[in-house]
């Protein structure tokens, strides 16, 4: 099935939920062989009312594989947004799959997963050649960036459509059972994401986002999309995907 067109897709009012099921893969590799299968688990996402699956390729493979992202974009019609380092190689797989959204982050080997925002603003000379390519050939660039006023200059002055807000600090700050530093973060959040919007950018947020933490970050008004993976797809192994699924799907829209 081909990917499903724009104008088919719900209104941008509502705030979509991509679902990153990297860590099907994870579990899949960890043994080698071909289950779980995180198509299958793309399929139940489409089933359960998901807005799109992310996947990362990351360069070592360790959970997404190459064969993995044209069958995942043949087996549900949902937008993939590929999240992609900013590699000549990565660049190569984006534009022969040609995803709905390319989502660019910053990848380092040794780390377990991405600890921090893209340097969009020092990395303008490397990013800007990737992102031109990127969006001539359809793909919606999308920055995984720090809330921060000099990435988003540095989103508008490459042109990139997409700011997706690392929500890591918020997320460990919520874990601490710090309130003060939640409360920063949030703020930080919800100011630049009403400084993207006022800009032109459309704001997206994710990482370590949870149950328990989603609720603020989901009542930001401007935010359009939330990519949530590890936490999903570790409430999968107790109440299956469908429910996890339905249950973060429902505080996202009780927050609004
Ligand atoms: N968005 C981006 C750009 C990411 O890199 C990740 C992690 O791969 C996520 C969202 C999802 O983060 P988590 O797995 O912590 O929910």
């Amino acid at each position: 099935m081909a990917e499903r067109p724009l104008s088919d897709r719900p209104s941008p009012a509502r705030l979509r939920l991509g679902v990153n099921i990297d860590h099907v893969a994870t579990i899949r590799n960890a043994r080698g062989g071909d289950h779980p299968d995180p198509v299958r688990a793309a399929e139940i996402v489409a089933a359960v009312g998901g807005d799109g699956i992310t996947a990362h390729l990351r360069e070592d493979r360790r959970h997404i594989r190459d064969s993995d992202l044209a069958r995942i974009q043949s087996a549900t019609g949902l937008p993939l947004n590929l999240e992609m380092a900013a590699t000549d190689e990565m660049l190569a797989i984006a534009l022969a799959h040609a995803p709905h959204a390319a989502c660019i982050v910053p990848e380092k080997r040794e780390e377990r997963t991405t600890e921090g925002g893209l340097d969009a603003a020092g990395q303008h000379n490397r990013l800007a050649p990737i992102v031109s390519r990127l969006t001539d050939a359809g793909i919606r660039v999308s920055l995984f960036i720090e809330a921060e006023e000099r990435q988003i200059e540095a989103a508008l002055r490459l042109g990139a459509p997409v700011v997706e807000f690392h929500t890591g600090e918020y997320a460990h700050a919520h874990l601490d059972g710090d309130r003060e530093r939640t409360a920063r973060e949030l703020k930080r959040l919800t100011d630049m994401a009403a400084l993207a919007a006022k800009n032109g950018i459309e704001p997206h947020a994710g990482h370590g986002l949870t149950y328990e933490n989603v609720t603020p970050v989901a009542a930001i008004p401007q935010l359009a999309e939330l990519n949530i993976g590890h936490y999903l797809i570790g409430e999968a192994v107790f109440v299956g995907l469908e429910n996890a699924v339905r249950r973060m799907r429902e505080l996202m829209d009780e927050a609004r």
